[in-house]
């Protein structure tokens, strides 16, 4: 029996259920149960009928997925595999624009710790963030941690108005328009389809900016047969997948996330023998991170 072969037997003993992101690599996408974007996957983790979740993906995603559904186990391979922009808001500065901006709603990318979701009003992926934003109330908005899909969505919603926070997503912060214009100008029939973790420079040369699953419908409905994806590699696996004959070009240097690349068969295999690498969220914070994460997921059904 090969690794993967032994994954499956063992899940079903042990009825566990696996869900992974785009962004891992192609052989931990190809035993997984469940593939998505951030979206879908805290979406579907409500509801699954097995007892335990082996999340394929970085801390945050396996901590949403356990303050969602607290009676279930959530494993994640690699504890260490962990979103470094989810720390990059300061939770006393929350309560300074709070102070400041009475009526402001504090709007929180899911890329982010519990203990930041708790201070938070509502949270987005980017998927759902344009729509969840338009949706809210309050005129003023503070957005954590990412600064660029802040600046993105205040375009997409102008008639609010934005406190903007610093974080960045390391990956994306690298894609360089100057690398975009190197690939048009190889490539001069492709569509640049671009995550909105992109900084604005690469965003105004783009023809699409949506989530990894945004990109992926993009791209499959495209009549176009080439593209330039400005997000993780890891995206190349479905895209090819689901489009033999397309073409699809990375910026030099390719963006890679370390802390996605740190999941393999092997912590997948291993978890699942020693339910090690359980994530535990206490009480309170489960309970005050949830309420934002629940309104997100009102919201976004709407
Ligand atoms: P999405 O899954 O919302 O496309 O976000 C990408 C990402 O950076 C996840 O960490
Ligand atoms: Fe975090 Fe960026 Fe990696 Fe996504 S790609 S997990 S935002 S570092």
């Amino acid at each position: 029996m090969d690794i993967a072969e032994e994954i499956q037997v063992l899940k079903k003993e042990k009825n566990a259920v696996i869900l992974a992101h785009y962004y891992v690599e192609p052989e931990v996408q190809e035993i997984a149960d469940y593939i998505g974007d951030s979206f879908y996957l805290s979406k579907i983790a409500v509801g699954l009928k097995q007892q335990t979740i082996v999340f394929c993906g970085v801390r945050f995603m396996g901590e949403s997925a356990k303050v969602l559904n607290p009676e279930k186990t959530v494993l994640l391979p690699d504890m260490e595999a962990d979103c470094p922009m989810a720390h990059m808001a300061d939770e006393e500065a929350i309560q300074k624009v709070r102070k400041e901006y009475p009526d402001a709603a504090v709007v929180c990318y899911i890329n982010s710790t519990a203990s930041l979701k708790e201070l938070s009003d509502v949270c987005v992926t980017s998927a759902n963030a344009v729509k969840i934003v338009k949706a809210l109330p309050n005129k003023q908005i503070y957005f954590i941690p990412d600064k660029n899909l802040a600046h993105y969505i205040a375009s997409q919603v102008p008639e609010k108005e934005f406190i903007f926070n610093k974080g960045f997503c390391p990956t994306h912060e690298r894609i360089e328009a100057k690398r975009i214009c190197q690939a048009k100008q190889q490539h001069p029939k492709a569509l640049v389809l671009s995550h909105p973790e992109c900084e604005e420079e690469v965003l105004k040369l783009s023809d699409y900016i949506g989530s990894t699953s945004g990109i992926i419908q993009y791209a499959a409905e495209s009549p176009n047969e080439e593209f330039i994806i400005c997000t993780e590699k890891g995206v190349r696996y479905k895209l090819e997948k689901n489009n033999p004959g397309k073409k699809f070009y990375f910026p030099e240097p390719v963006p890679v996330c370390p802390n996605m690349k740190k999941i393999t068969l092997e912590k997948v295999l291993h978890v699942l023998k020693t339910g090690e690498n359980e994530v535990e969220v206490e009480e309170r914070l489960r309970i005050g991170s949830k309420k934002p994460l629940e309104r997100m997921l009102d919201l976004a059904a709407k």
